[in-house]
């Protein structure tokens, strides 16, 4: 039986770049990817691979971290329209990492494990790594976990009951709910710096592009993600509990766990519609002056 390489620590010092970027080769371990069976044990080394090659010893991770069930499920990274000659071929990198984007979809409910101390420096190092104009870094994150959960329900049960007060208490009760349906919510904040140039759409897009990030980051280890918001974002209510600024927007939750097993693949529109490609000024008659 062929045996695997002792796990490396990903991206370690000793192992000089060009290894641990390389482009795959027939038998250079972990990056072997075949695209003919999508085992488990071949979406196991594809995560491995893209950790490898992504150097997260920053935080701890490691080859062998055991990924949730998202990036095992078969239908966690649908097949790559490539141009590749052989489906045996192994993925290179970019390939690798296009899959993952490809890949990712939103998930509802979520279960333990949520990500730990760890994976969670990785969620927001992406989050950090988000375009930003004028380098105002406007991202603001608050996580709440464990326990807090259950003081962050009564929090959405108070609001509830502060907009409709000639209900009882009771009828909210759901509410209470939402805020287990995730073993981790981050609460995504912006502060605006209305002193800047920038405009302020401009910092809340930096924001979401945090947001994305960190959703990609999520599936990429194998966790799933869900970005909701509703009323109770925008209550200013929910702003004071989270102790929020008041320079400081809310702008949703990210719910982060473990997605239920045999979820299946989001339907994903036909690009087509959504794409066009500008050529010059158009033909049409311009309005005179
Ligand atoms: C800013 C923002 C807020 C959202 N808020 C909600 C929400 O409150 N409730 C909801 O069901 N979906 C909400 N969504 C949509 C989901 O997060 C998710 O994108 C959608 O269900 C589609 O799933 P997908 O990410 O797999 O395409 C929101 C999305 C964005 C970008």
């Amino acid at each position: 039986m062929r045996t695997r390489p002792a796990p490396e620590r990903l991206g370690s010092r000793a192992a000089p770049a060009r290894q641990r970027f390389r482009r795959p080769t027939a038998n250079n371990g972990p990056d072997q990817i075949s695209t003919k069976r999508m085992s488990k044990r071949t979406l196991n080394s594809k995560c491995e691979s893209f950790a490898l090659t992504n150097n997260l010893s920053h935080h701890g991770l490691h080859a062998n971290t055991p990924m949730p069930p998202s990036m095992n499920s078969p239908t966690a990274v649908a097949p790559l329209h490539s141009s590749r000659e052989s489906a045996r071929e192994p993925l290179t990198h970019s390939e690798v990492v296009l899959q993952t984007l490809l890949s990712r979809q939103s998930h509802w409910p979520l279960t333990s494990p949520g990500p730990n101390d760890t994976a969670l420096a990785a969620i927001f190092d992406a989050a950090l790594r988000a375009p930003d104009h004028g380098n105002l870094r406007p991202w603001r994150f608050v996580v709440v976990r464990g326990a807090a959960r259950a003081a962050l329900g009564e929090v959405l049960v108070d609001i509830a009951c502060a907009r409709s007060p000639d209900e009882p208490r009771s009828a909210h009760a759901h509410r209470a709910r939402k805020a287990q349906a995730a073993p981790v919510i981050i609460a995504l904040g912006a502060a605006i710096d209305e002193t800047s140039t920038v405009p302020e759409v401009e910092q809340l897009l930096a924001v979401g592009a945090a947001a994305m990030n960190m959703l990609n980051a999520i599936h990429a280890l194998g966790y799933g993600g869900f970005w909701a918001t509703g009323p109770d974002s925008y209550d200013t209510a929910m702003h004071a509990a989270l102790d929020f600024q008041l320079s400081e927007r809310l702008l949703g939750f990210i719910f982060v766990g473990t997605p239920q097993p045999d979820q299946r693949p989001a339907t994903r529109p036909e690009r087509s519609a959504f794409v066009r490609e500008w050529t010059g000024p158009s033909t049409r008659t311009q309005p005179a002056d």
